[in-house]
């Protein structure tokens, strides 16, 4: 057993192939000039292919890195589910992208893992799925420090439920009513946040909107500092200098997208679930 290294996840491959004591697989990657991808994988009998979707070319590389492994037993791992937001049909005609996802996918590989997929919606889509929780690993970066957690919404409550049981910490949420696809309103619900250092966590800080309306709210209520957690950075253009401009003194995340931030790793995670799940097979 190999470990293919996607392009969008060359660090997570590198510690998980460590974790699972296997060796990377030798991958060439490149552009055609017209935009076009060209893949080459080493062959082998089973491999595990790890690669985050946070791009349409990530999606097609993965299509590829498949294709070049031919008969191989094929372990996918995604640790960020890209296109998992569009989990329905929110307007008549819409495409329901993560089910398009989920089929392609699992018509190549025999099993998938992914970390923190947005929501239980997106998961039924797929068949051979295990998801891991992130969420432990964020609580204990935080473990011994005197913070409330705080959820953006009440769509993220349990998670950060469970960040917080780690870090022991308390916790509470914010009310979000959703104006746009680009814009926020944010209510308090039953906080106190004056004069305690705060750490907003989410699954997901794309944009930057809902932390930077977040951190206002948090502001305007006396909070003394605003930190924010995610686990998948996907941080969207200028989204970091956003936060920050917003007053947010630390950004941190798992290394399911690699950024500058990506300090907390869930390769040893990923590695467990996939041993686990191989002598189950
Ligand atoms: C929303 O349901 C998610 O949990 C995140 O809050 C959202 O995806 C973050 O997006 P953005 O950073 O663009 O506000």
């Amino acid at each position: 057993m190999k470990v293919v290294a996607g392009k969008s996840s060359p660090l997570l491959a590198k510690r998980i192939a460590e974790k699972l004591g296997c060796e990377l697989a030798k991958t060439t990657y490149k552009v055609f000039p017209d935009g076009e991808l060209y893949v080459r994988v080493e062959r082998v009998d089973e491999a595990v292919v790890v690669q985050s979707l946070n791009s349409n070319d990530d999606l097609v590389q993965l299509m590829l890195i498949f294709d070049a492994l031919g008969n191989a037993e094929i372990t996918a791992v995604v640790p960020y589910m890209g296109y998992a937001r569009q989990d329905r049909e929110f307007n008549e005609g819409e495409a329901v992208s993560v089910r398009a996802i989920a089929r392609t996918i699992e018509s190549y590989a025999d099993r998938v893992f992914t970390v923190n997929i947005h929501s239980e919606k997106a998961k039924s889509y797929f068949r051979k799925l295990v998801e891991v929780d992130a969420m432990p690993l964020i609580g204990e970066h935080y473990r011994g420090r005197d913070v409330v957690m705080i959820s953006p919404d009440l769509g993220s409550l349990k998670r950060v439920e469970t960040a917080s049981k780690h870090a022991g910490c308390e916790f509470d949420y914010l009310e979000k009513v959703r104006i746009s696809a680009e814009k926020v309103e944010i209510k308090p619900k039953s906080l106190n946040v004056k004069g305690r250092d705060v750490v907003i966590v989410d699954d997901i800080i794309s944009t930057g909107g809902t932390i930077v309306e977040a951190t206002k709210v948090l502001k305007s209520l006396g909070a003394k500092s605003v930190e924010c957690a995610c686990v998948h950075a996907v941080l969207a253009g200028d989204a970091l200098n956003k936060l920050f401009n917003a007053g947010v003194s630390k950004v941190i995340a798992t290394d399911t997208v690699e950024k500058s931030v990506s300090v907390v790793s869930v390769a040893e995670m990923l590695a467990k679930a996939i041993s686990e799940s191989r002598s189950s097979s």
